[in-house]
This record gives C-alpha cells, sequence and structure tokens, in this order.
C-alpha cells in the first residue's frame, strides 16, 4: 500500500488544489479512500484531515469503505421488492461471489442495497455507476456484465 500511495503523491507537487485529483487517483487505485492514507494526505496537502473527511464525504464519487470500478446499487424499495428485487440482488450477489456491501478482490465491482432510486414505475432498478437499469431481469444481468467484460480493456 505504501509503494502506492508513495506513487501517486510523487505525482502532485503538494499543494492545496491538488487535493481533489489526488482523493480521484486513491481511489480509483484502492477502491475507496483508506484511513491511513488521507493522515498521509493531509500532511502532504497540510490540508488537515477534517476538511479532507468533509471534501471527500460532499462528493459521491469517493467512498471511506472499499467500491469497486463498477459499483452496483440495487433497489430494495417496495416498488422494487414488489417486483423482484430480491431475487435481482441475490442473482448479483451469486454471479460476482460477494454479499452485498462486498467488493471482488480484482476491485472491478461491488455492490449495495438502497431504499429507492427514484423511478419506481419502471422497477425492478438498479444502477452500474450511476447509470439507471430499470425493469431488469436476471437475464439482463448476464448481459450486463458479459458486455462489460468486452469493454474493459485487456
Ligand atoms: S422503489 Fe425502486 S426505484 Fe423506487
Amino acid at each position: 500500500m505504501e509503494k502506492r500511495i508513495s506513487k501517486i503523491l510523487s505525482s502532485y507537487p503538494g499543494d492545496r488544489s491538488d487535493l481533489i485529483p489526488i482523493l480521484q487517483d486513491i481511489q480509483s487505485n484502492f477502491g475507496y479512500l483508506p484511513e491511513e492514507i488521507l493522515k498521509e494526505v493531509s500532511s502532504f496537502t497540510r490540508v488537515p484531515e477534517s476538511e479532507i473527511y468533509g471534501v471527500a464525504s460532499f462528493y459521491s464519487q469517493f467512498s471511506f469503505t472499499p467500491k469497486g470500478k463498477n459499483h452496483i446499487m440495487v433497489c430494495t424499495g417496495t416498488a422494487c421488492h414488489v417486483k423482484g428485487a430480491d431475487q435481482i440482488k441475490e442473482g448479483i450477489e451469486r454471479h460476482l461471489g460477494i454479499e452485498e456491501g462486498g467488493v471482488t478482490p480484482d476491485l472491478e465491482y461491488s455492490i449495495e442495497s438502497v431504499g429507492c432510486l427514484g423511478c419506481c414505475a419502471l422497477a425492478p432498478c438498479a444502477t452500474v455507476n450511476d447509470e439507471i437499469k430499470s425493469n431488469i431481469t436476471l437475464k439482463d444481468i448476464k448481459k450486463i456484465f458479459r458486455r462489460r467484460k468486452r469493454e474493459k480493456p485487456s
């Protein structure tokens, strides 16, 4: 972990204005913002830790718990629940081999459930990196992952 963070920090002069790009690099490298690394960022940029937490909490792109490059949010609100959201969530968990709140070992995918995505008429819904998938079925899940695998650069 130290090598990766040193490499990230060495590509910046250490100005306050570098804070968000540094956090973006950490998020994309580690899948989240680990607490011990934020301490290093604080001494590197001379931005107090409390301020870093304030900035990082403001933007939804940052997470304090591990998140995959493709973050899936499955809606389990009432409308989606009635239309089989639980089976959809279980299908995704089975497909990825992780449970809700987990992240795949390669940091490609993570999954969580949310109360309502605001598109109840199109239930059941989920998002993959903020892109809404509506009226999803178990078949769609396979298609989504197959397509993402093809799009992934080797
Ligand atoms: S309950 Fe799922 S989008 Fe509202």
